[in-house]
């Protein structure tokens, strides 16, 4: 049986199988592991099953044990693998894209909504029962008929676009490459980051990780937006410039701003909770168990196919 190191605990349907399958060293704690534990505990193991917040760098890949010859990431992004490092020390990198497809656009519309409508504000409100209904209560701004644009229309992005048009919007969109007709579903195409932003009077960020989309929305960028633009971001904290975002959250030239996701997290910019234009979760996109379930399934089916020298049918490198 091949020896899997698996870095955090799974669902227990998840756990049952990979049981079978596998000689599983399980992380019973379920503690963030150092780097060092990273190196050390997969010293004998043929492959690791690691989840987003475990780096594996060019230093990191370049210390693990020969013995390593697969690392699952059960996540969809996996910017936190360096696959290039990875491929030269032939260590093959697979995801869990699909599965997690409508719970993170599901989340998306939630952060659109809870910025756009004011749920935090209104969360505190009516905790602190201190409020009286009057006509101009935490007005907030309207989402349905309106444009919304979409950073990124792979999976993620196509599925906001899907349950936006139920609201009525009007989708942009702006992608390395213009999709096809039956993909785009009338969506609109933007080839520069300029042009989209223009239209976004609420943008929705799906776009994964990379040297091109890292600070994409910095103090140049933000200015593009119409006034008063709503954003979420249910992708990587790293798209969004902190700093710049705040001055813009401030001065009002962004109305709200939702984030599952951060730069550093769980760290978030302290300046950001002096904010009351904020709505906040902590990284929930593919957080409900059928979700779960099936990225567990995703990184054991792709453990299986490697182990059985075929390709992964998630291998990303
Ligand atoms: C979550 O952030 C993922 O990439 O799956």
């Amino acid at each position: 049986m091949k020896k899997i190191l698996v870095t955090r605990n799974l669902l227990e349907e998840n756990e049952k199988r990979l049981l079978k399958l596998f000689d599983a060293k399980l992380n019973k704690e379920d503690v963030v592991l150092t780097t060092d534990q990273l190196i050390e505990l997969s010293k004998d193991c043929d492959g690791i099953l690691c989840v987003g917040g475990n780096k594996f760098d060019k230093e990191i890949i370049g210390k693990l044990s020969p013995s390593v010859k697969i690392i699952a990431n059960y996540a969809v992004g996996y910017n936190n693998v360096d696959t290039n490092s990875a491929k030269a020390r032939g260590i093959a990198v697979t995801n869990t894209p699909e599965v997690l497809t409508d719970s993170t656009a599901d989340i998306s519309i939630l952060l659109l909504l809870g910025a756009s409508r004011r749920a935090y504000e209104g969360r505190k409100a009516a905790e602190q029962q201190n409020w009286t209904w009057s006509t101009n209560l935490l007005l907030g701004k309207q989402m349905s008929n309106r444009k919304l644009g979409i950073l990124g229309m792979g999976r993620i992005g196509r599925a906001v676009a899907q349950r936006a048009k139920g609201f009525g919007m009007e989708i942009h969109y702006h992608n390395r490459s213009k999709l096809s007709p039956d993909l785009e579903h009338g969506a609109i195409y933007h080839s520069d980051i300029k042009s989209l932003f223009a239209q976004s009077e609420f943008l929705s960020i799906n776009c994964p990780a990379t040297p091109d989309t890292i600070n994409l929305l910095n103090e140049e960028t933000i200015k593009y937006l119409p006034d008063g633009a709503v954003v979420a971001n249910a992708a990587r904290g790293d798209v969004i410039n902190d700093d710049a975002m705040i001055k813009a959250m401030k001065s009002g030239k962004i109305f709200a701003l939702g984030l599952d996701v951060y730069n550093g997290e769980p760290k978030i910019n302290e300046e950001y909770l002096k904010l009351h234009n904020l709505f906040l979760l902590p990284h929930l996109g593919s957080a409900t168990k059928v979700t779960r379930i099936g990225m567990g399934d995703r990184a054991i089916d792709n453990l299986e196919d490697f182990f059985s020298n075929k390709r992964p049918k998630d291998q990303v490198n």
